[in-house]
């Protein structure tokens, strides 16, 4: 078995796992791994900006008051507080690196509406290409002497004494490396290819939150799922994104007679937090107000140049924008929940740190404002670098991994991710939520004792899908209220008769297997 040692080794690709690298290169000997090419991450994927209270006459304690609303008040209020008041010299110290954001056209930055902000205070770059942009400019600025090991998946941490000592991984030609490290650092997303549909890159499969969950670092609220109203769905194929930005522009959301279905619903309307418009739309689908929901863009002027990303996928699906509208409809987008740190980025096992979506810092609360996402990025990837740079040197003691042979019965990936949206997805109840646990159950797994496994790389992607299934329907099962991203209608804040109306449809068929 081959062995590269390191100071620091970072899992991941997307912007969190890029600009800790950065960080950390200019002090520390770096490596980092990607089970893909380097851009296969959400990071990349975002159309969505960066939000910050960066207009004279808005202020970070505004955002931090949206981000808090639209959390329903999970949130770790110091953390937000930090996220919100940094959000500001974060962007200025991305522009101050080089990284150009989009003007109006009198020069002055742009600012745009997304859901659940009071203010227009989202910056894209490329117009729906932020995700691309900033991932690329992120990865411009990474010194040439710092390797990526794609295509490497790592399969297990490497615990030794009680403490992380690096990883396991298995290389493009399938040969097992140890990543021996002072530090390790889990910037792996969050698992948004448990469900389908989803807006997320395929290679996002919970895999960091499954590793460390088996390491035994504690993960916290996995019941939290964000459900994004609006993905481009055609004949049940998803295309991908419609950014929440094209109805920071005016798009409404109507049903096929041209209904608006977030009216009245909502302070804010088609901009209300993205929980809220998501039960909106699941409850118009399911009570047939709704047999297909579309947002009306007619009223958007020039909307490819807006739009270039959304005007791409739209032409992939034959839809022809003339016509003003797009078919949508919800979709996993984002996990609130995480492998549980600080401000430092620490998790509780000594030498784990974890950034970006796959940590939970509490920042959302039980539901992400928009245009958080790459911003929490970037900040804790800056806090937890300084804090990796400025902490004491402990001696690392690596173990080689004794592998043990493994015959696993696994479920397919599509079998997980139907049974996830029925049972775990946008409403929950009791009896949905012991189907699904009772399921990951069946078959046979010890999920936190299933480490250091050598199985190929396909199942031991099925297998960290599993293993998160099986976190969030056992939170979500333990949650009994309902609360942004977590909607138990068996404990409902709806009225009665939409919980009536959602419990005789109750969906009842589990796959079997
Ligand atoms: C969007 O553009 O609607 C998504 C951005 C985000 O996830 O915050």
């Amino acid at each position: 078995m081959k062995t590269i040692k390191t100071d620091v080794v970072i899992v991941g690709s997307g912007l969190a796992a890029l600009y800790a690298a950065v960080k950390l290169s200019e002090k520390k000997k770096v490596v980092l791994l990607t089970k893909d090419k380097w851009q296969a991450s959400n990071s990349f994927l975002a159309q969505g900006g960066i939000a910050a209270a960066y207009d004279k006459d808005d202020d970070w304690h505004v955002q931090l008051e949206d981000a808090l609303r639209a959390g329903r008040y999970h949130n770790n209020i110091q953390e937000t507080a930090y996220l919100a008041k940094e959000s500001k010299h974060t962007v200025d110290t991305l522009m101050q690196m080089g990284m150009v954001f989009d003007h109006d056209e009198d020069g002055r930055i742009s600012l745009a509406r997304e859901g659940g902000h009071s203010a227009a205070r989202v910056l894209h770059a490329g117009g729906d290409a932020t995700g691309r942009e900033l991932t690329t400019f992120v990865k411009s600025r990474l010194n040439w002497h710092v390797p990526i090991d794609e295509y490497t998946q790592v399969f297990d941490l490497i615990v030794t004494n009680g403490r992380c000592a690096g990883v396991w991984a298995k290389n493009k030609n399938g040969e097992t490396i140890v990543y021996e490290a002072r530090d390790t650092v889990l910037a792996t997303g969050g698992c948004g290819h448990i469900y389908a549909p989803t807006s997320a890159h395929p290679a996002v499969t919970g895999d960091g939150l499954a590793i460390a969950y088996r390491a035994g670092a504690a993960l916290k609220d996995m019941e939290f799922v964000q459900f994004h109203p609006t993905l481009l769905i055609k004949n049940g194929k998803v295309y991908g994104l419609v950014s929440e930005a094209v109805r920071g522009e005016g798009a409404r959301l109507i049903n096929e007679d041209g209904r608006r279905l977030l009216a009245g619903k909502h302070p804010l309307e088609d901009l209300a937090p993205r929980d809220v418009v998501t039960r909106e739309l699941f409850k118009a689908q399911r009570t047939g107000l709704a047999k297909q929901v579309y947002l009306d863009i007619s009223m958007i002027d020039r909307f490819s140049e807006h739009f270039p990303t959304i005007a791409r996928l739209c032409e992939e699906a034959g839809i022809d924008l003339d016509g003003g509208r797009i078919p949508v409809s919800p979709g996993a987008h984002f996990l609130m929940g995480g492998i549980a740190t600080g401000h430092s980025g620490r998790t509780t096992l000594p030498g784990l740190y974890a950034i970006g979506e796959a940590a939970c810092t509490g920042v959302h609360g039980a539901n992400r404002i928009a245009s958080h996402s790459l911003l929490e990025a970037i900040t804790y990837a800056a806090t937890m670098s300084q804090n990796i740079i400025q902490e004491e040197k402990i001696p690392v003691h690596t173990a080689v991994p004794d592998l043990r042979p493994a015959t696993l019965r696994l479920p397919s990936k599509k079998a997980i991710q139907r049974m996830m949206f029925q049972n775990v997805g946008i409403v929950r109840t009791e009896a949905s939520l012991t189907r699904a646990v009772d399921w990951c159950q069946s078959w046979g797994i010890d999920f936190g004792e299933a480490g250091n496994l050598d199985v190929t790389k396909d199942e031991a992607e099925r297998l960290n899908m599993l293993t998160v299934a099986w976190l969030i329907a056992s939170s979500a099962l333990e949650r009994t209220e309902s609360r942004g991203g977590h909607t138990r209608i068996d404990f409902p804040e709806e009225t009665d008769e939409w919980r009536q109306k959602c419990i005789t449809r109750e969906v009842n068929h589990v796959e079997s297997h």
